[in-house]
């Protein structure tokens, strides 16, 4: 019998058992109550409410500009829609790599006020501090290597990470530093898919890949990407699994001819 199909509730020990197993999982983000509730349903086993809330729900061209306050609001939102799947939040920039105690509180706030399961931090060895801090308090910690898009004005674009040797080095030496502080996965993004299938075999915990191949644990999408409603994005790793974008303004377009040629409502859909 299958882990996933199984329990009642996913928790971070399962992720790892699942792992074990060699059982994949699949993470979506979702930031609002009506999505998290189709996710969930549908059997979903990790919702990250990601900070790409920023682009995807904000409209900003980075993930720099979103608050705590924001991610508590989406977050909150997921939560009350979610029974089985676990929930994990992004600490969004700036809210955890200055001090760590800055990061306990941050981390305190979304756990207290959204009911989530678990927080997302991005960096290796320079949060080490927080994140040893975060854990320590009893909140479980996914970490996040590769492409991070809040240090995106380090990198300066959106290539693929770790390809040369001291960059690759750094991430192996990172996901140990996570491992052994005791986070429960870490998300791998926009690497070689050799270097993601080394560094999973070399620590216990999950990985969960975006353009890291499919030597990981388990994979993660934007879900408005994988969807089809945004449109300006395709980056390799990206599959689309619809497009909805098309199907949304078909719809809207049908509306607003019934709207103007008085066909809605009809005499079934007035009282
Ligand atoms: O914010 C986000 O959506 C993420 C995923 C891309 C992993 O961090």
């Amino acid at each position: 019998m299958s882990l996933h199909s199984n329990v009642k509730r996913v928790t971070t020990h399962v992720l790892i058992a699942m792992k074990h197993k060699g059982e994949k999982i699949a993470m979506l983000t979702a930031y609002d109550y009506s999505f998290a509730r189709l996710l969930d349903q549908a059997g979903i086993d990790v919702i990250l409410v990601g900070d790409s809330a920023s682009n995807v729900m904000a409209g900003f061209d980075t993930t720099l500009p979103i608050t705590l306050d924001n991610m508590i609001y989406h977050a909150a939102s997921v939560v009350r829609a979610t029974s089985r799947a676990l929930v994990v939040v992004d600490l969004p920039f700036g809210t955890y790599q200055g001090d760590s105690k800055e990061a306990l509180v941050s981390a305190i706030r979304i756990m207290k006020e959204t009911g989530a399961g678990a927080i997302k931090v991005e960096g290796g060895v320079e949060i080490k501090e927080s994140v040893e801090r975060i854990l320590s308090a009893g909140i479980p910690v996914m970490g996040h290597l590769g492409l991070t898009p809040q240090a995106i004005h380090k990198f300066g674009t959106y290539v693929v990470r770790a390809t040369e040797k001291p960059e690759a080095d750094k991430l192996r030496s990172d996901a140990l530093i996570l491992a052994q502080a005791g986070c429960f996965a870490i998300v791998l993004e926009k690497i070689p898919a050799v270097l993601a299938e080394e560094v999973t075999q070399s620590i216990s915990i999950p990985t969960i890949g975006i353009g890291a191949g499919s030597g990981v644990s388990g994979q993660v999408l934007v879900l408005h990407d994988m969807l089809g409603i945004t449109q300006e994005f395709s980056p390799r790793f990206l599959r689309r699994y619809h497009n909805l974008q098309m199907e949304i303004k078909g719809a809207i377009t049908n509306y607003i001819q019934d709207v103007r040629s008085k066909e809605f409502p009809n005499e079934s859909e007035q009282y």
